[in-house]
């Protein structure tokens, strides 16, 4: 048996990796994937297109291609009202590298990264993954985030708070007020803020995202993790970006070059040309959501012992159960009865007694497969 480092032992096989390389029978019902259902717009594929034939097929540059970069730094001054230069910037695989990367530059073993309780279960994994030590705090009564019982989780060991924004799995879309609290208690403990935001574009009509960048006069400590998968339907093409503080740039790059090396250049080209392209394919899809999020809700709001919170963001339905059971073996029998969905017990200590449904699948799926849930709880009340 090969020896693993000690805290690859820990985190191999959890349920998040379980997850990923389960077998699922054919025929499932897939309420629990974070893809979208449509396929990514034409005019970005016709740009990646255009790219690999202009020659984009080699080792991109520095940071990233000009283009992308560029076409980031415009992105944030729209969206944030925040003045970023390419050279603050870089490209990154999906979220999911700039992730790993904020983790090894800031935690050493037994350090304590603050996240919120349930939040996206690739976080703790990382964390512990490097022998530091994810401390969950609650959110309040409406799943939001309670800046006082995050202050009370400070530690000297404290070195970062990450989250999400619209919060996967709640789907909650965080208020200013949190937002603005937790960029000054980071201020007064003197840690990184890093917010991943890769839901930021997928929002509930009423429900506004306030981006972490926009608050510029922490901009020392604030670092944003962005993805194009959720937002472009583009989950394949493994593209995201980390702004960063000054003077850090080179150091975080360094970290990500050293696992992931340069991003594919044509990628980034189509990357380029969703930022600076039309919104209305991003609008279009937002209208889906919403109306998939609305016939998710009502559909499991029906079940007895189920009590879905409201979608805001993101396209996950978070679901309170009322039933003597622990969640791994409800979503268990959910499973036996050809539905994948994930257990809340994935997202962290609270997530105990809930469950997480995806609607980023059609309006047939979603009928077939809540319609099975709710036998499934029939059976089991
Ligand atoms: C909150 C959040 N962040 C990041 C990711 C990773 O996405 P990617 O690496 O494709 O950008 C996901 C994927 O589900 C997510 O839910």
């Amino acid at each position: 048996m090969a020896r693993l480092s000690r805290y690859v032992q820990h985190t191999s096989g959890g349920q998040r990796a379980k997850h990923m390389t389960v077998k699922r029978p054919p025929g499932t019902t897939r309420l629990d994937s974070g893809t979208p259902s449509f396929p990514t717009p034409p005019h970005i594929s016709q740009a990646a297109k255009d790219a690999i034939d202009a020659g984009y097929t080699f080792y991109a540059p520095g940071y990233g291609e000009p283009e992308l970069l560029e076409a980031i730094c415009e992105t944030i001054h729209k969206e944030a009202g925040a003045e970023y230069t390419p050279d603050e910037v870089f490209a990154t695989n999906g979220a999911s590298s700039g992730i790993y990367t904020v983790m090894t530059a800031f935690l050493d073993p037994g350090d304590e990264a603050i996240l919120m309780d349930p939040t996206f279960s690739l976080y703790a994994h990382v964390i512990e993954q490097l022998g530091a030590v994810p401390v969950y705090v609650p959110h309040n009564d409406e799943y939001h985030i309670d800046v006082d019982a995050v202050r009370a989780a400070v530690t000297d060991k404290t070195r970062l708070i990450l989250f999400c924004n619209p919060n996967n799995p709640s789907g909650v879309v965080y208020r200013r007020e949190a937002l603005q609290g937790l960029t000054e208690l980071c201020a007064e403990k003197d840690l990184f803020l890093i917010s991943d935001e890769a839901y930021e574009k997928i929002l509930q009509p009423g429900y506004e995202h306030v981006p972490l960048l926009s608050f510029t006069e922490h901009r020392d400590r604030i670092i944003l993790l962005n993805s194009f998968s959720k937002t472009y339907s583009m989950t394949g093409w493994r593209l995201g970006y980390m702004v960063t503080p000054p003077g850090l740039t080179s150091i975080l790059f360094g970290v990500h070059r050293s696992i992931n090396g340069p991003i594919c250049s044509f990628v980034q080209m189509a990357g380029a040309a969703a930022l600076r392209g039309s919104q209305e394919c991003v609008a279009e899809m937002a209208r889906e959501y919403h109306k998939r999020g609305s016939l998710m809700y009502r559909l499991a709001g029906e079940i007895p012992g189920m009590v879905p919170i409201q979608p805001q963001g993101g396209f996950y339905l978070y679901c309170r159960y009322e039933l003597p059971l622990p969640s791994k073996e409800v979503n268990q029998r959910i499973w036996e009865a050809g539905v994948a969905a994930r257990s809340g017990s994935e997202f962290g200590t609270t997530g105990e007694g809930h469950l997480r449904f995806t609607y980023s699948v059609d309006e047939a799926t979603i009928e077939k497969g809540m319609g099975i849930v709710r036998q499934v709880f029939e059976q089991l009340a």
